[in-house]
């Protein structure tokens, strides 16, 4: 009877303690930690290598935030467009995905500094480089972007009478560039050199734009000044030493050594 009383109480402490470690293991309240959420289809900015490893520009970037925290880094991968939700329920800390902090998402989370400029390329397929070479041959085209991107925006208002094709990933719309069930793609410029550079049935009829916002920056939790202070000072010091073009130029070598 009183060891039976005892195997429930240990049970319930089992219980109990596996309860308390389900919950602060799950990463963002784990103290020596950071995590990093991205999309890794977005050579050079992020991609996957043959053993699923993810690499690029922004996990470069994220492994020198975390080492100045002194925190060690963990890496969560999913499509683009669920990124500032798990940020908001806490499944990851920060978002390094090509992102730009536009308007929209600056209501919903807080940004850093502009760590890379970039603008949005067209990119088509080399059958098509004679029909499309300016904006108004994209009216009434099939233009594939990715889901909840800034291309995603840009195509719908710029192409209302055209058919925006949205899938989750790069990979998809590169595919379906390739073989002519889209007559176009929208991305960002980095990507569509290194889509072009790795696919010669692709090609850039230099049809550009602008980012809003210039550029991709890093996300973070609404209302976390110091953590957003502490990622500037990071993207300083990085400036500071000349890294952002290395880390950058050493991404596009590596992305083209994993096509
Ligand atoms: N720059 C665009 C945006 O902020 C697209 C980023 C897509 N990133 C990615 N890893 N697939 O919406």
């Amino acid at each position: 009877m009183f060891n039976k009383r005892i195997k429930q109480i240990a049970a319930f402490s089992l219980v109990a303690v596996m309860g308390l470690f389900a919950f602060t293991g799950c990463g963002s309240k784990d103290d020596d930690k950071i995590v990093l959420g991205t999309s890794a289809d977005y050579p050079p900015f992020e991609f996957m290598d043959t053993e699923q490893n993810i690499l690029g520009f922004d996990l470069m970037i994220a492994e020198e935030i975390a080492k100045d925290m002194g925190k060690e880094l963990e890496v969560k991968n999913m499509e683009f467009n669920s990124l500032l939700t798990a940020l908001q329920t806490d499944k990851i800390d920060m978002i390094l995905s090509g992102m730009n902090p536009d308007e929209e998402r600056r209501k919903t989370v807080d940004f850093s500094e502009i760590y890379y400029l970039s603008k949005h390329y067209v990119v088509v397929n080399a059958d098509k480089a004679d029909s499309i070479k300016k904006e108004a041959d994209l009216n009434g085209k099939k233009i594939g972007v990715q889901i909840g991107t800034t291309q995603e925006k840009l195509a719908r208002e710029k192409f209302p009478g055209s058919e925006i094709v949205a899938l989750g990933s790069i990979q998809d719309i590169l595919l379906q560039l390739k073989t002519n069930k889209l007559d176009a793609a929208i991305t960002e410029d980095a990507v569509a050199k290194n889509a072009v550079n790795s696919n010669k049935d692709l090609v850039l009829p230099g049809i550009e734009y602008e980012d809003e916002e210039g550029g991709v920056a890093v996300a973070v939790r609404k209302d976390s000044p110091e953590l957003v202070e502490q990622i500037n000072k990071t993207i300083k010091r990085l400036q500071d030493e000349n890294k952002i073009e290395e880390f950058f130029d050493e991404a596009v070598r590596l992305s083209s050594e994993n096509e």
